[in-house]
């Protein structure tokens, strides 16, 4: 298939530096640490030299980048098109005038919201509200969620009673009722104070913080290769699923909805069957549960389906689908149904922004005009073949080859074994020159582009190789 085609792209990586962060990329973290925090810093990026799947760092050191902004950039670092339709008038003025969409919509947000979002929507989801992030975007079908319940419970009377309306000034039930949402072991779905209470992947992004007292279900724990593992994983996912019905049955308080990756990207790539998902589904139906797909990292095509969850063949929608990342703007499908009761319900001041919408509607026509949905299955395929050779050979350095197009992750036996080959495939010692990110306790993620094409998958395989054999 022809791959898309970015001009001016480099062939190949170069690195200048003997270490990460660089000279120069370190003498400009001096500066930043002194008001902000730099401990998390790989390195300080060169927002005009990086190019396509290309990142450049200050330095001058130029990686393919398999990370891509925690898997955030979709269409190539300074997109030439992209770049040109960003000074146009329309992104200037809505730039230097960023309007209050709740209140005050510019002329074409409908425009947009149709062209960028419900071009591309659930199957049977038709509603969708802008937020800024992945975070805010799962509280917003959090909050969406608890009311509709309310209205529910209320048998859609939108009255309140003088008693919830007092109670709920002082975080008191009735007012503040206790409804919870069910996240899954290793799960991760923000760091907002709501989000965090659903997120599961590791300690340190909850130590310290209160938290509401919300039930975790187990996720399945599933041996790869998922193909020569059918019996087991089976049982696993069958397990969970009892354990997932005894908890919605016997938890103290009610649950509004669940919330679910289709692939848990933070939490170490783990995967499971579109049989599990549909049962979670069926049975979040007979409960009167809401359920709500996270897709805030698997979303927007990179799993071989704009939606991962369109894997599934669900009967029934999800009643909400979270995105963010690689669609540059926040946001929540849904369906009419879930609309909150009242206006300023669900609302902030700005509720998106135009620039966002103009970009995803962009992104969302170069997925489509080039089939890079097809692009990213084709690549997915490719990498996942060589990654299993890989595997034969190294199995303490790769093993547990997992992923859905070029959704892909793979195991070091221990963490420290995954972060040096991070590291190692940054330097310039052996001519690699990949930037790469991990997950979990010891998986590495791999989050390429979408315009992320075979050559680039062979630069990548390369480098991997070389890896191994020199560690
Ligand atoms: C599945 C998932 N949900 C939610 C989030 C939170 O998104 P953000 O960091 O944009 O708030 C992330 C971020 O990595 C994520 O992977």
């Amino acid at each position: 298939m022809t791959e898309y085609s970015f001009l001016n792209e480099p062939e190949k990586p170069t690195v200048i530096s003997k270490q990460f962060p660089g000279e120069k990329s370190a003498k400009n973290l001096q500066r930043l640490d002194k008001i902000q925090d730099t401990r998390s810093v790989v390195f300080v990026q060169d927002l005009d030299g990086s190019i396509g799947n290309y990142i450049k760092d200050i330095d001058g050191n130029l990686l393919l980048d398999v990370y891509c902004q925690i898997s955030s950039i979709a269409v190539g670092y300074n997109n030439p098109r992209l770049t040109e339709l960003a000074k146009s008038d329309k992104w200037v003025k809505a730039a230097i005038n960023r309007p209050c969409l709740g209140v005050f919509p510019c002329e074409d947000w409908a425009e947009t919201l149709e062209s960028a979002f419900l071009r591309v929507a659930p199957k049977g989801l038709n509603q969708v509200f802008t937020a800024t992030c992945g975070s805010t975007s799962n509280e917003i079908a959090f909050k969406a969620c608890f009311m509709h319940q309310q209205l529910l419970k209320r048998g859609g009377s939108k009255d309140f009673t003088n008693e919830e309306l007092t109670s709920c000034m002082v975080n008191e039930v009735p007012g503040s009722p206790n409804w919870c949402i069910l996240s899954f072991k290793s799960a991760f779905h923000g760091r907002t104070l709501g989000t965090l209470s659903t997120t599961r992947s590791k300690p340190i992004h909850k130590v310290d913080i209160p938290s509401f007292h919300w039930p975790v279900a187990p996720f399945p724990s599933l041996k790869y290769p998922l193909e020569e593992n059918i019996q087991y994983n089976l049982e696993e996912e069958k397990r969970c699923l009892l354990e997932f019905e005894r908890i919605i049955k016997t938890w103290e308080t009610p649950i509004a909805a669940i919330i679910v990756e289709p692939i848990q990207g933070e939490g170490g790539d783990n995967h499971a069957s579109p049989q599990f998902f549909t049962e979670l589904r069926r049975i979040t139906r007979e409960s009167n549960i809401l359920m709500i797909v996270d897709e805030v990292q698997t979303g927007v095509a990179t799993t071989g389906k704009f939606w991962a969850h369109e894997h599934w063949n669900l009967s029934t929608p999800p009643d909400f689908v979270t995105f963010s990342k690689k669609m540059q703007s926040g946001g929540v499908y849904h369906n009419l149904s879930t609309r909150a009761p009242h206006p300023y319900r669900n609302f902030n001041t700005w509720m998106g922004d135009p620039i966002r919408g103009y970009q995803a509607q962009f992104i969302v026509s170069e997925i489509l005009d080039n089939n890079l949905t097809q692009l990213a299955t084709t690549v997915g395929e490719y990498l996942k073949a060589e990654l299993m050779k890989i595997s034969a050979s190294y199995p303490d350095l790769v093993a547990n080859v997992r992923g859905q197009g070029t959704f892909m992750a793979f195991d070091s036996v221990d963490t420290a074994t995954r972060d040096k080959i991070i590291s190692l495939m940054r330097l310039n010692g052996l001519q690699q020159r990949v930037n790469m990110g991990g997950s979990g306790v010891k998986s590495v993620r791999l989050r390429p582009m979408l315009i992320f094409g075979l050559k680039h998958a062979k630069i990548f395989v390369e480098a991997l190789q070389l890896v191994c054999k020199n560690y």
